[in-house]
């Protein structure tokens, strides 16, 4: 059971979290224009194009085959999440005559991509973009959604305008308490330790420990904190950083065995304290944080709102309150 928000789709009802009973009205797809494409990956093709009914700027995502119970669960959580703070919206769903090609259109964000942008943010850029990223998920938790693919490529990031929204709901699904959830979501380097030694009760908390990887990764200047090769070696890069004696006992609490003829994986290995892995200009406050996060058991993460709280973000609050009247009247929404 989640430390926070266990019990929101049972007070919401089925008609919040059952995709399944969903009904989609698929739209035509002429008004829309593709101009070039941004991305895509193992589900969708992505493009920006231009809606030819008022010239904005859209984004185009371009499904791939899948079962529609997957394109029923995306497109019922981004309805249900659209108009909150740094989520991405869904403005329409298409579907192309002859080809029976599905898509959706999406807000368009000027990204910059993480790859440039990582290596490049400044500290208070650092805290305004997890700041954000944070907010949002306190919010699709609130709302009995976990995302289950937070990752660098799946948040997108306007530098100029400080805006960031968090995208891709292909993998997100509801929490149920006592639900066994699929293991083989997210994306290798941003797994949590639940992923990787088979617990399928996880919850919202999953999502936490990809922000720890994100965290890391800005912090210490490093593509990917955790590297592995595959699923087992991804494990044992964590164990080689948090150590085997929390892992046991986390082992052990949840009552989980790890089978495997992999020996590295039985060894026995230190903790390394975060301040090893950067330079000593890191803040305390940075370290703490990245502690309070990445732990194996979900149980003892920060949630997305109590990191929100975290003293790493006291300056980004203060500025946040100031500032939120005026955003509030430019930006249609809230983004603070
Ligand atoms: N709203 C958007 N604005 C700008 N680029 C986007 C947007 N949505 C998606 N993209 C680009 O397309 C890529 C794939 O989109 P995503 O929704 O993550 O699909 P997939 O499920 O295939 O990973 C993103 O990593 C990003 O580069
Ligand atoms: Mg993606």
């Amino acid at each position: 059971m989640s430390r926070v928000y266990g019990a929101v789709n049972q007070t919401l009802g089925p008609g919040w979290y059952d995709y399944e009973k969903l009904h989609i009205e698929w739209n035509v797809p002429d008004r829309y224009e593709i101009v070039r494409r941004v991305g895509g990956g193992k589900y969708s093709e992505v493009f920006e194009g231009v809606d030819m009914s008022n010239e904005d700027k859209c984004i185009i995502k371009v499904l791939k085959p899948v079962s529609k119970k997957k394109i029923k669960r995306e497109v019922k959580i981004l309805r249900n999440l659209t108009g909150g703070p740094n989520i991405i919206s869904l403005l329409d769903v298409v579907q192309d005559g002859p080809s029976r090609s599905n898509s959706l259109i999406m807000e368009y964000v000027d990204n910059t991509e993480w790859r440039e942008l990582f290596p490049t943010l400044t500290e208070p850029e650092m805290k305004h973009y997890l700041f954000q990223l944070l907010k949002a998920l306190d919010f699709v938790h609130s709302r009995g959604i976990m995302h289950r693919d937070v990752k660098p490529a799946n948040v997108m990031y306007d530098r100029a305008r400080g805006k960031l929204r968090l995208i891709d709901w292909g993998l997100a699904e509801f929490y149920h308490p006592n639900d066994e959830y699929h293991i083989r979501v997210g994306s290798r380097y941003y797994k949590g330790p639940e992923l990787l030694v088979g617990f399928k009760k996880y919850d919202y908390s999953l999502d936490l420990w990809s922000v720890g990887c994100m965290l890391a990764s800005m912090i210490f200047r490093k593509e990917h904190f955790f590297r592995g090769r595959d699923n087992e070696d991804q494990l044992l890069r964590i164990l080689k950083v948090l150590g085997t004696d929390s892992f046991e006992r986390y082992l052990e609490k949840y009552g989980l065995f790890i089978q495997t003829d992999n020996r590295a994986l039985l060894q026995s290995y230190p903790k390394v304290p975060f301040s090893a892995f950067g330079s000593p200009t890191i803040s305390r406050e940075a370290l703490d944080l990245l502690d309070k996060l990445l732990r194996y058991d979900h149980w003892e993460r920060l949630t997305a709102a109590e990191a929100v709280g975290h003293t790493y973000f006291n300056n980004v609050r203060l500025e946040t309150t100031s500032k939120s009247t005026e955003r509030f009247s430019d930006s249609g929404f809230c983004s603070t």
